[in-house]
């Protein structure tokens, strides 16, 4: 789905594909010069950073496996619930593996907050960061993404695999929802 398709539900567009592809592209080369040699486990959590893994792990020039996880998040509304719960856990040990969680996107940092405290009690060698955006309030909250794809403002955002009510995540860029399609 491009952009063009929805641009009725958005009220900004913030990055296109190009954009996008550019810029995992560079976090790309980055994870290549400090996991060369380690095979990092790529772990995922799903859904929405389904569009992150496909193209990050396919970017890399360096071997890497993968892995999933599933955390409840927001439900189908805005706002976050606060609630933080292990839906589907990883089928992968991580003991001593070199760890980079891939995230969507970073609102206030709860889910990965929660996330990175579980996984450092399964004794990896290192755990780090990737998300696709983040927003103020996890810079706020001191969250530490050691890969970002790109800072954006607080607006509820969809595409390039995150949704509003499970719609949109097939959609190529990212774009700010009209306050209209959901108030
Ligand atoms: P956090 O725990 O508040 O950081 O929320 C993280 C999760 O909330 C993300 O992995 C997304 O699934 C979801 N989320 C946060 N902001 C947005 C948004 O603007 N659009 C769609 N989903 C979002």
């Amino acid at each position: 789905m491009k952009l063009d398709d929805v641009r009725a539900d958005l009220s900004a567009v913030l990055f296109t594909e190009e954009h996008i592809e550019t810029r995992i592209g560079e976090l790309a080369a980055q994870i290549d010069q400090d996991y060369a040699d380690k095979s990092p486990l790529l772990v995922g959590i799903l859904n929405g950073a389904v569009m992150v893994m496909a193209d990050l792990s396919r970017a890399l020039s360096i071997h890497c496996e993968m892995d999933w996880m599933a955390i409840s998040s927001y439900g189908s509304g805005v706002a976050s619930s606060g609630v933080v719960r292990i839906l589907k856990d990883m089928n992968t040990s991580i003991v001593d593996r070199h760890v980079l969680i891939v995230e969507d996107i970073v609102d206030t940092g709860l889910t990965l907050s929660y996330l990175i405290e579980n996984l450092k009690s399964r004794n990896p060698a290192s755990i780090e960061v990737c998300a696709g955006f983040r927003k103020p309030e996890a810079v706020r909250n001191h969250v530490s993404v050691k890969y970002l794809g790109f800072d954006i403002p607080s607006d509820f955002v969809v595409g390039y695999g995150l949704d509003y009510a499970g719609r949109y995540r097939n959609l190529r860029g990212l774009g700010i929802l009209s306050p209209k399609v959901y108030s």
